[in-house]
């Protein structure tokens, strides 16, 4: 019987694991350069900690269980709740800001479609401690600055900037009450997400007074800061709001990446604990859903019982930024080839002469491969070619008799005769721990 792989699953064979790696690899040195340090947590919580606070949306695609002790548990949709956790756990000890990032294996129970599967990787990255919009643009540039890394440019990917606490306060000066809010939320994301005229009509149905519905399509409208500007008054409660989007913009744009972003009064974000600014990278096309969101969360450690302390990430999967690296011939260059250092081929029979070999080269901390089958020494050359060796070594005996070795240069084809010592001698350890 044959069990296929779970709907929304991935098998990584080797070189689909090379590109997570190349994709993993690049999360993590950007986040060490630019200041995180990495934490992590389980795989699965109690599953009310996903129910306080991240939204009707997540909990639909939860994957829930319950222990053998009859505990409601849920493997891990997103990682911001453990990390609210975690920090509300060890307030006084840990040193502030906390800056940490983290590449969470995640579970959600979606519809698979292009970029959404059930179980992926997301890289987060969050800062603690901080309410100034300058760590909101520090968090979106060191996103800006992964992108970059991996040769994505402005004209392929945006990062639509906007702000849930101008929003509530643009709303409720036309009225919407305050319990309304989330809902209204829910519908105003979908902005860039569906065709215009259903989401005109859903907003419609969220919004009955044609005068206020008028007012909240105006806005949606509005996308360039200086046309903002002109809509707010100073002193307002927007005021505040729209003088941190321009202070983030600003930042950005000191740093250098002013020409990646844009203020989108779309990006309203379908979490319900964002508080602040709110972003999201989407390719230049449109075509696909978003590479990565996130935001100011103020209250999230509040609700999970700690103290009221400013919080704001950002969380990108895998899934979309290896479709978008694909489509931009971004990952053929990059992804490391499979490659060892040496291949042991041996000529007829030496005896364990190949194996002291590979156990020598191995132990100074060399990668090297010898053939399992006897075959000659074309085929074993193959073998030492498809595992891209950058040299072979060639013993037969003939090289045993003189203590010798024959080393082939797999690029250039040349061959040379050398003493076995000679060779080993001339190496340099690669790792401690020789013999
Ligand atoms: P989110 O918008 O739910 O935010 O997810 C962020 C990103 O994770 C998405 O833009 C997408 O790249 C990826 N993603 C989400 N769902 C899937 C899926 N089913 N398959 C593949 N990729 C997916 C959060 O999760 C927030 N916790 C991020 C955050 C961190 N905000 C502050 N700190």
């Amino acid at each position: 019987m044959k069990i296929p792989p779970v709907k929304g699953t991935r098998d990584f064979y080797p070189p689909d694991m090379a590109i997570r790696n190349f994709i993993v690899d690049g999360w993590k040195k950007v986040s060490l350069r630019n200041g995180f340090e990495e934490y992590d947590g389980p795989i699965f919580e109690y599953l009310k900690m996903y129910q306080i606070k991240s939204g009707d949306e997540i909990v639909e695609q939860l994957f829930s269980l319950t222990d053998r002790g009859g505990r409601d548990l849920a493997l891990r949709p997103e990682i911001t709740p453990t990390l609210a956790r975690m920090v509300n756990q060890q307030i006084n000890a840990l040193p502030k800001p906390i800056k940490w990032f983290s590449v969470p294996r995640l579970f959600r129970a979606e519809r698979p479609q292009k970029g959404r599967l059930r179980e992926f990787f997301q890289w987060n990255i969050d800062i603690i401690g901080v309410d100034q919009p300058l760590v909101d643009a520090e968090i979106i540039f060191t996103t800006v600055d992964y992108l970059r890394n991996v040769g994505l440019a402005p004209k392929d990917v945006k990062v639509k900037i906007s702000s849930r606490k101008l929003l509530a306060a643009v709303l409720k000066s036309y009225g919407v009450p305050d319990e309304k809010l989330e809902s209204l939320y829910v519908v105003l994301d979908k902005k860039g997400k569906l065709p215009a005229d259903t989401f005109e009509q859903m907003l419609a149905e969220q919004v009955p007074d044609k005068e206020t519905l008028a007012k909240i399509s105006e806005f949606m409208q509005i996308d360039s800061i200086p046309e903002l500007g002109e809509l707010i008054d100073a002193g307002s409660e927007e005021f505040a709001a729209y003088n941190e989007i321009k202070e983030v913009l600003a930042t950005l744009e000191t740093m250098g990446v002013g020409d990646f972003c844009i203020y989108d009064p779309g990006i309203v974000r379908g979490l319900a604990y964002y508080t602040g600014i709110v972003f999201e990278v989407h390719d230049a096309v449109g075509d696909l859903r978003a590479i990565c969101g996130g935001g100011r969360y103020d209250n999230l450690l509040r609700d999970f019982g700690g103290p009221a302390i400013s919080a704001t990430g950002m969380g990108m999967g895998d899934c979309v930024l290896e479709i978008l690296l694909k489509e931009k011939g971004l990952l053929d260059q990059q992804v490391p080839k499979r490659q060892i250092d040496y291949f042991v081929a041996c000529i007829g029979d030496i005896g364990n002469e190949a194996w002291r070999i590979i156990a020598k080269l191995r132990s100074m901390g060399y990668s090297a491969n010898i053939s399992y089958k006897t075959g000659g020494l074309s085929k074993q050359l193959k073998e030492a070619s498809a595992q891209n060796a950058n040299k072979c070594i060639i013993i037969g005996e003939e090289e045993l008799k003189e203590s010798k070795i024959g080393i082939k240069d797999m690029a250039t084809g040349e061959q040379e005769l050398v003493g076995r010592d000679e060779f080993f001698s001339g190496l340099d350890s690669a790792v401690v721990g020789t013999e």
